[in-house]
C-alpha cells in the first residue's frame, strides 16, 4: 500500500471517530493532510462519517484539484496554516459543541482564549487565538488564520469554531480532541471559583513539553 493510500484510509477512519463520538456532524467540519507532492482533504458538502477514502480531493503543490471531489470551500484557510506553519502535517477544523459554544462568548482574550486550567490544555492546545467573525469559506476568513498562524497552532473562529494544526493527522486530531474538553471545562466552571495555573507553573510545562 502506498503511503498516499495509508494517509486516505487514515483520514476516512479519524474523521468516522470524530463523527461517531459526536464532534462532528451533518456536513460540518474538513481535514486535511500533507503529501509530498501536495494535499488531500475532504470534499465540500461531504459527510466526515461517511468519506470515501478513493473521493478524496487531492489538490496538487499549488493548492490545484487534480482529482477526487470537489475540496472543501475552508481549503484556502487549511492552506493558510500550511503556509505559515513549516511543521504542520495535518489541519482539523470542527464545529464541536463546546468549543463552538465558546467561540461565541464575548470578552475572550484573543491571543489566549482559554484560561489555563489544566496541564494538558497547555500542552496541547498551547495558547489558543482568536480570530473575528468571517461567513464559512470567505478568503478573508483564510487570512484571519494566517495572519496568526505563525504563532499559533490552535485557533478559534468567532461564532465558527476552532481549527488546529499537527505534525500528523492523530496529532492534529488529538489536539483537537483536548481543545473540545478544554471548552467544556471552561463552560462547566464558569461561575465557579476556579484556582488557575500560575505563570510559573504554565512556563514549567512550556519549557517540559515544547510544542
Ligand atoms: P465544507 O463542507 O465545504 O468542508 O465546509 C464545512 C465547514 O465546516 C465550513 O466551515
Amino acid at each position: 500500500m502506498s503511503n498516499e493510500d495509508r494517509l486516505r484510509d487514515e483520514l476516512v477512519v479519524l474523521g468516522r471517530s470524530l463523527y461517531d463520538r459526536g464532534l462532528a456532524h451533518g456536513s460540518a467540519g474538513n481535514l486535511s493532510v500533507k503529501l509530498s507532492d501536495g494535499w488531500l482533504m475532504s470534499p465540500t458538502n461531504s459527510c466526515l462519517g461517511r468519506l470515501d477514502p478513493a473521493r478524496l480531493s487531492r489538490l496538487d503543490a499549488q493548492g490545484r484539484l487534480v482529482d477526487g471531489d470537489a475540496p472543501s470551500k475552508e481549503t484556502f484557510l487549511h492552506l493558510a496554516m500550511y503556509g505559515e506553519r513549516a511543521t504542520c502535517g495535518a489541519v482539523v477544523h470542527l464545529h464541536s459543541v463546546h468549543a463552538v459554544a465558546v467561540s461565541c462568548l464575548d470578552g475572550l482574550d484573543p491571543q489566549d482564549a482559554f484560561p489555563p486550567i489544566t496541564a494538558y490544555a497547555v500542552m496541547q492546545v498551547g495558547q489558543l487565538a482568536l480570530v473575528p467573525y468571517f461567513p464559512p469559506g470567505d478568503p478573508a476568513l483564510a487570512e484571519a488564520v494566517r495572519s496568526v498562524a505563525s504563532k499559533h497552532h490552535s485557533i478559534l473562529l468567532a461564532n465558527h469554531g476552532p481549527v488546529v494544526a499537527g505534525s500528523s493527522l492523530s496529532a492534529a486530531v488529538g489536539a483537537m480532541e483536548e481543545l473540545e474538553q478544554t471548552a467544556r471545562l471552561v463552560l462547566l466552571l464558569d461561575g465557579h471559583r476556579t484556582r488557575l495555573l500560575d505563570p510559573a507553573q504554565v512556563a514549567d510545562l512550556q519549557r517540559r513539553f515544547p510544542g
